[in-house]
């Protein structure tokens, strides 16, 4: 892959000139942003994964396969992200809560809704696109901004090559995070106007009933090219329920005061998670870094870290303590020399697992692992020969609702198709994959022993 350098970048956006607050592409569709329209009937098509458990040192493969069920359309792009499922909206019967998606290289968010089980082993659901953005990745919720009014969500935006399309409303932009609710989009992030005019590449954004929002600036070059600014942000929002603003903001620190950013050799935060907060403390909370280093699918960098936060009403959260975590998953389950690939993860509705989606060729799967000791328990995988074309697809979200082997639990998966032959074709699958049925990979039953 060949990129410009950034200087080269933002001089050419400055040439252009377009201001981008509350950029040009960013904007709620009339029609169907409260999800209040007829929308495309579209069907998941069933597609059986892999399950592998682990054994403490390698994977042992079962007989045993997950039900899962495949959406692709051709608007989806090869880039599908942050996979957000609304459980509280869910009807009953349906076989999945509404399901949010985000298509980064068409500049769309769509809601999956009436998710229902269809003949033929297949999944129906009606697909409403609710809003341009621009190359969005993922979504965090906030509630209405009026009695009965819609949802309104904070996107992370970001896009390392600056031009948005958008509906030919294009935009030379590298990201930001915006506020959409039913009018408009609000940029909260960049804060400083310098910044705000450039934009930076956010990929996660997650805030906390503390009203404090987080935000990962990650470019999937990162440790390739320059990628200095590369770092953690936190935001004291507004208010919690209407996080116009954020009052104050920075780059978050570790417990010995360092900035947490880009390390080469390291990579940088690409996803990230907020834990479970103290039962006896409102105001301290785990979060959990997803390390990631090189926008390659074989080699790079990956670690996870366990964070302890605790903010107060006034200034930056503080991390009290941070230890490594998922080593099972980044150094024991691939080779010396290969990288799994941290991507995003989930916290089930029991938190007693946490799913940690990877995307590298040696590892490509989605993997269930303890919340407080970080052990593998077992990896989905299959992933990546979901669409069967020549290209090589990987898992890019996830999120869930309930836990392995509870009745209407599913896991909703986002994948992406290499970047760089994208005008040679290439199509993302949005994946339901069923986790009620609480299938083990027993010994007994095994087939194969296999190091991924
Ligand atoms: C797969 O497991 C089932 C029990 O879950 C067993 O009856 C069957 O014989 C196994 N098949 C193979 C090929 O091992
Ligand atoms: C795209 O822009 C055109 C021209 O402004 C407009 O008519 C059309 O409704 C827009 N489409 C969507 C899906 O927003
Ligand atoms: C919370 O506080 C109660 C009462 O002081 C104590 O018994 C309990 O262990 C605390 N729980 C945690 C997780 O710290
Ligand atoms: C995991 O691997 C990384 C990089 O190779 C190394 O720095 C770290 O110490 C390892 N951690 C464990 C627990 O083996
Ligand atoms: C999901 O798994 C459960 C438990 O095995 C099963 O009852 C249900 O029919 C499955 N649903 C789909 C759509 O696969």
């Amino acid at each position: 892959m060949v990129f410009g350098s950034a200087p080269a970048l933002l001089a050419t956006l400055l040439a252009a000139g377009h201001s981008a607050e509350a950029g040009q592409v960013c904007r709620p569709t009339p029609d169907c942003f409260d999800g209040r329209c007829l929308g495309t009937p579209v069907e998941f098509l069933p597609v059986d994964l892999q399950l592998d458990s682990w054994t403490g040192l390698s994977y042992v493969r079962s007989n045993t396969s997950v039900r899962a069920h495949s959406l692709v359309q051709k608007d989806f792009g090869i880039f599908l992200h942050g996979p957000k499922l609304r459980p509280k909206q869910r009807k009953p019967g349906h076989y999945a809560p509404p399901l949010y998606v985000s298509g980064s290289l068409v500049d769309k968010i769509w809601r999956i809704d009436d998710i229902q089980t269809a003949p033929a082993g297949a999944v129906a659901a009606s697909m409403k696109f609710v809003s341009w953005a621009s190359a969005p990745s993922t979504m965090w919720f906030v509630p209405p901004a009026r009695d009965g009014g819609p949802e309104r969500f904070l996107v992370a935006e970001g896009n390392p090559f600056f031009l948005n399309p958008g509906n030919h409303t294009s935009e030379m932009w590298a990201g930001g995070v915006d506020l959409v609710d039913e009018e408009k989009c609000t940029t909260l992030f960049p804060v400083s106007a310098l910044d705000r005019f450039a934009g930076k590449v956010v990929n996660t954004v997650e805030c906390h009933a503390s009203g404090y929002c987080f935000f990962s600036v990650w470019k999937f070059y990162d440790d390739s090219l320059p990628s200095n600014d590369d770092c953690l942000y936190w935001c004291q929002t507004s208010s919690p329920d209407d996080p116009t603003t954020c009052t104050q903001s920075g780059i978050l620190t570790d417990e010995s005061g360092k900035q947490i950013c880009h390390v080469s050799g390291t990579g940088a935060v690409h996803g990230f998670m907020l834990g479970k907060t103290d039962v006896n403390n409102s105001n301290s909370f785990d979060m959990l870094l997803l390390y990631t280093g090189k926008g390659t699918f074989d080699t790079g960098e990956s670690h996870m870290e366990m964070l302890k936060i605790v903010v107060s009403n006034d200034g930056a959260p503080k991390t009290v303590s941070r230890r490594a975590w998922g080593t099972d998953l980044t150094n024991k389950s691939i080779q010396v020399g290969h990288d799994v690939g941290c991507d995003h993860a989930w916290t089930d509705d029991d938190g007693k697992y946490i799913w940690v989606g990877s995307f590298r060729e040696k590892n490509d799967g989605v993997h269930m692992m303890d919340y407080d000791t970080g052990k593998l328990v077992h990896s989905i995988h299959g992933i990546s020969s979901v669409i069967p074309n020549s290209k090589y697809t990987y898992v890019s979200g996830i999120d869930g609702t309930g836990s392995w082997g509870k009745p209407g639990s599913v896991l909703a998966v986002a994948t992406c198709q290499k970047y760089g032959t994208q005008l040679t074709g290439g199509e993302s699958a949005m994946l339901l994959i069923n986790i009620s049925q609480g299938v083990t990979a027993a010994p007994a039953h095994v087939t194969t022993e296999l190091i991924v």
